[in-house]
């Protein structure tokens, strides 16, 4: 009996835990996936000596990039019937636009031209705020 007083609450937890992780949509896992490299790059995409792993990381952003796209924001369930596809549209649009600065982002990391990168690293991270004010509910 005591042994069980003390396995509930740890039960407990760990359901609790499992379920909010199953709770995650497919796109917030990209979108997760996407933030781990995101904020590793921050830190080294000024660095011209550290080309190889940023374009490690700009390949792993880019990856996610594409597969977001063909997702359906969960915002979008939201949307009166009649403006689905043009919300869905517009997504695509921006994701497009994302997808387009990123692959800026590897051409001047791959050039070494410094300036250029923090420029188009600044770029994602108004284009990531767009997004998320236009797609994210929170
Ligand atoms: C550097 C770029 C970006 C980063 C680092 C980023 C990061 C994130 C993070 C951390 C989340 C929350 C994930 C979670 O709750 O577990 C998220 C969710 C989301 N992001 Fe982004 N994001 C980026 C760009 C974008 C762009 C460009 C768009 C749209 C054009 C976008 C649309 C969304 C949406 C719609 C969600 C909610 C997920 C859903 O509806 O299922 N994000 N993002």
């Amino acid at each position: 009996m005591k042994m069980l007083k003390r396995i509930t609450p740890l039960l407990l937890v760990l359901t609790l835990g499992l379920s909010s992780y199953a709770e995650d949509t497919p796109m917030e896992k990209e979108m997760s996936a996407m933030n781990k490299a995101y904020k590793a790059l921050k830190k080294s995409v000024e660095d011209p000596a550290k080309k190889d792993e940023n374009l490690k990381l700009i390949a792993d952003i880019k990856k996610t990039t594409e597969t977001s796209s063909k997702m359906e924001p969960k915002t979008t369930a939201d949307q009166p019937a009649a403006g689905k596809a043009a919300y869905l549209e517009k997504y695509k649009a921006q994701m497009d636009a994302f997808a387009k600065e990123v692959s800026a982002l590897e051409a001047a990391v791959t050039a070494g031209n410094t300036a250029a990168a923090k420029a188009s690293f600044d770029k994602l991270n108004d284009l990531k705020k767009k997004g998320h004010e236009d797609f994210k509910k929170d």
